[in-house]
């Protein structure tokens, strides 16, 4: 039976449009495309895995929409350039993209690696510049359009994943930025921070980390994971024209967990540094 997406927006919200979803095959990104399609956009599905883009492109099709795929690594400059040849070569032009695509692993910074820093930081951070350039460059300079990236909750920091989080802070940083130099061309750039959201992503992670998720739940005043398709809205209403006005601004999906944490535990150490008095006996 076809998957049907029930999205609170407009059915025809989209038509006409392309639109690139990167990561487009699995979890949130899946989801994107699928409500997209859903307000018909042609949505073109881009990662590095063809299996997965070409079950979401069928889904998709299958449930009425329209969509087209290409394998992808955002990180290689010429993969990203490829990319683009081919989505042009195919819709002309490209009016929405949203980087989805990213990814991280749970380690104590000081356990990480050279190897796993970087490779965290070109996927997320790097991936995420290639593809808003070459965006710009290729079509968005011209025509317009609007991009969406995607952060981490982490505005005090992220213990258990320095890496992407110092990545994602990099990609709010970088929003704000290319919203202000892009406005000129009638491009917007904004970002969407989810909390803990019940997705695929989160079921790669090791069963080690499963007791942290249950705390990372208690933590949360709403109580609950989020789910993909919240995240989903907010990225759509981001693309949308309800959102002309918005740029270079950041939404928090999350339970208003960010203005109530305490999820990496302190155990009672007395390693802190003296305190630090400026007036002494001689
Ligand atoms: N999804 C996760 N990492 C990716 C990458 N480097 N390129 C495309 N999609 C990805």
């Amino acid at each position: 039976m076809a998957i049907a997406y029930r999205s609170i927006f407009r059915p025809d919200l989209f038509a006409g449009q392309t639109i690139i979803v990167t990561g487009g095959g699995t979890g949130i990104g899946r989801a994107v495309a699928h409500e997209l399609a859903s307000l018909g956009a042609h949505v073109v599905l881009a990662a590095r895995t063809a299996e997965n883009l070409e079950r979401v492109e069928t889904e998709i099709e299958e449930a009425g929409g329209a969509a087209s795929h290409f394998v992808c690594n955002i990180r290689e400059e010429e993969q990203v350039s490829a990319l683009f040849d081919f989505v042009l070569a195919e819709r002309k032009v490209i009016h929405g993209l949203v980087n989805n695509a990213g990814g991280q692993f749970i380690s104590p910074a000081e356990m990480i690696s050279l190897k796993g820093w970087r490779a965290v930081v070109e996927t997320n951070l790097t991936g995420t510049f290639l593809m808003c350039r070459e965006a710009f460059n290729r079509c968005m300079n011209e025509q317009g359009g609007a991009i969406v990236n995607m952060l981490i909750e982490m505005w005090r920091g992220f213990p258990g994943m320095a890496h992407s989080a110092a990545a994602r802070a990099g990609i709010e940083n970088l929003t704000k930025t290319l919203a202000v130099e892009w406005a000129r061309a009638g491009v917007r750039v904004n970002a969407v921070a989810p909390g803990l959201i019940s997705s695929s992503g989160l079921e790669r992670y090791p069963e080690a980390v499963r007791p942290m998720i249950a705390q990372n739940i208690r933590d949360i005043p709403m109580k609950r994971m989020g789910t993909e398709a919240e995240v989903s809205a907010a990225i759509v209403f981001l693309l949308s024209p309800a959102a002309a006005f918005i740029s270079g601004e950041s939404i928090k999906i999350d339970g208003a967990g960010s203005l109530w944490r305490k999820t990496w535990e302190v155990p009672e150490h007395g390693n802190a540094p003296a305190g630090y008095e400026g007036f002494g006996a001689e």
